[in-house]
């Protein structure tokens, strides 16, 4: 009994001490969304934030990336990373063209989704 006892508490103490299971930091709860993809990269589910991403790559696929370029870095037009520019302006350039960028013939929902998807880039 005093044998077992004694393993017993040998094991108590291996446990206590195993340290290395500081486990995986908590998940951030405030962005459930993105755990699975890397910082820099937003998550191409269709639902994340609040636009879908995958139709807006597609929009853009179809109707801007001969000018702004197959990874948003400009061709004949400017690059689309980092713009500064709300959803709510991107979307008038759209709409309305700036400058010498013709307007896109878009409608409401499917512009307002690809202002809302470029905006986050
Ligand atoms: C025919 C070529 C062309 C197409 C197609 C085009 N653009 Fe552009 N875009 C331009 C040019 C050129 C500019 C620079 C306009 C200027 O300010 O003189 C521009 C500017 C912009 C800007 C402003 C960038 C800034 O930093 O001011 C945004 C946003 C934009 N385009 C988004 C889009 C989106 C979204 C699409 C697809 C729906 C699209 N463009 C399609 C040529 C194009």
């Amino acid at each position: 009994m005093k044998k077992f006892l004694l393993a017993l508490g040998a094991v108590v103490a291996l446990t206590a001490c195993g340290g290395g299971d500081e486990a995986a930091p908590p998940v951030d709860e405030e962005s459930p969304a993105v755990d699975e993809a890397p910082a820099d990269e937003p998550a191409d589910d269709a639902t994340a934030g609040d636009y879908d991403a995958e139709s807006a790559r597609a929009t853009y696929e179809q109707s801007c990336i001969a000018c702004h370029g197959g990874d948003l870095q400009g061709a004949s037009g400017p690059a689309l990373v980092g713009t500064g520019l709300s959803a709510a302006e991107i979307q008038d350039i759209i709409q309305n063209g700036q400058g010498s960028m013709p307007a896109q013939n878009l409608d409401d929902d499917e512009a307002a989704n690809l202002a809302a998807w470029l905006e986050a880039q």
